[in-house]
């Protein structure tokens, strides 16, 4: 059932390729500038005139919102908000009949993001769901929805659902800047057909697994890890503090790039790994001051790069070379090396990486 992997993380990390392609399989005719979600359709009034998208989930499923707030907000122009359902339910928001709620969970089952989302719709906005499991409570509580398709993700650690929700809220952006205007057509074109490139580039940057390995042999003793990114890539230093704190327990935190000098900063020294994700993008002048300030005090850089870059490479002590992409699509391709890196590490702490300590594939219970 592992396919001939040692875990079942290792398997869903390698299956990748696969199930980005699953996820965009129908929706997705970049020759023709097609894009394709009947639920989307079905509601193209509501999702024209909204006042604002706001985003419900927990954990990893939050981190692709994130990631989807940042798509939606520079494509088709809506405000978006991001939530953790948890605090969101509880806090008396503001909800109004012109918003959405997007309910962002890969099992369906998550007790706060299905509370949030009925408490939502008791005050009429529309709510859209972006499930894996088909069927799933949160599914079948939704006005409409789009699944993932990722597969069955059975390593609690989640890998292929991140990437696949990532995906769809990739293509709702799209379609949304297509529905509303906010996009040239040459300029949608475009993404759409960066997007039919994002597989290829997955597959190879899961080439590097064996050079991971190597780099996680070298910290696989520490106690700390930072994680740093900017832009479209901030969530994903989010996703890979996660990753290694949950199956490694390794102590990791995710923090935007500049807003390191604001506290963490403190926290560098010659012990402390520092994971930057620093791929050529619109904040890649910025990120590159931000690793010379860790430098500067000692910390040991990783850095995940764009193919061919030649400043980084000689600032950091290693560097992980991933394929060039759209700086919208790059949180599919820069996650890899941190998910290769937290499974590797936590393998070679002798964790069980498919059911760690104290977690549960769903939380079904607040
Ligand atoms: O099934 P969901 O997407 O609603 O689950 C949300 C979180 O519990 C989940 O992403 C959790 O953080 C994972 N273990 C992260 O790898």
């Amino acid at each position: 059932e592992k396919g001939g992997y040692p875990h079942f993380m290792l398997k869903e990390i390698f299956e990748q390729p696969r199930s980005i392609l699953d996820s965009m399989r129908g929706r997705l005719v970049a020759e023709n500038t097609q894009l394709t979600m009947s639920s989307i359709r079905e509601y193209a009034t509501r999702f024209k005139n909204a006042d604002r998208i706001i985003i419900v989930a927990c954990g990893t499923s939050w981190h692709a919102g994130l990631v989807a707030e940042y798509m939606i907000e520079e494509f088709a122009r809506i405000p978006v908000e991001v939530e953790y359902a948890s605090e969101f339910r509880y806090r008396n928001p503001v909800i109004r009949e012109g918003d959405i709620v997007v309910a962002i969970s890969q099992s369906g089952e998550t007790a706060d993001t299905l509370a949030a989302l009925e408490l939502a719709k008791s005050k009429g906005a529309l709510i859209f769901g972006v499930c894996n499991v088909v069927g799933s409570s949160i599914a079948r509580a939704t006005d409409a929805g789009a699944y993932t398709h990722a597969g069955p993700e059975i390593g609690v650690a989640s890998t292929k659902a991140f990437t696949a929700q990532v995906t769809v809220l990739s293509l709702i952006a799209m379609m949304l800047a297509e529905m509303r205007g906010t996009m040239e057509t040459s300029a949608l074109r475009q993404m759409m057909m960066e997007m039919e490139q994002i597989p290829a580039k997955v597959e190879k940057a899961l080439q590097l697994d064996k050079e991971i390995q190597a780099i996680s042999e070298i910290f696989k003793d520490a106690t700390n890890f930072i994680y740093l990114g900017r832009g479209f890539n901030f969530p994903v230093a989010l996703e890979g503090a996660l990753k290694l704190k949950e199956i490694s327990y390794i102590h990791a935190e995710g923090y935007p790039a500049a807003e390191m000098k604001h506290g963490p900063i403190a926290l560098i020294d010659e012990n402390m790994p520092v994971v930057v994700i620093a791929t050529k993008d619109s904040s890649y002048e910025k990120i590159v001051s931000n690793v010379q300030e860790v430098r500067a005090r000692k910390g040991r850089v990783i850095a995940i790069v764009t193919e061919g870059d030649t400043v980084i490479p000689q600032m950091a002590e290693f560097v992980i070379e991933v394929p060039a992409a759209h700086e919208a699509l790059m949180p599919l391709i820069s996650v890899i090396p941190l998910q290769l890196l937290s499974y590797h590490i936590a393998v070679m702490r002798g964790c069980n990486v498919d059911q760690p300590r104290n977690l549960a594939k769903s939380v079904t219970v607040e």
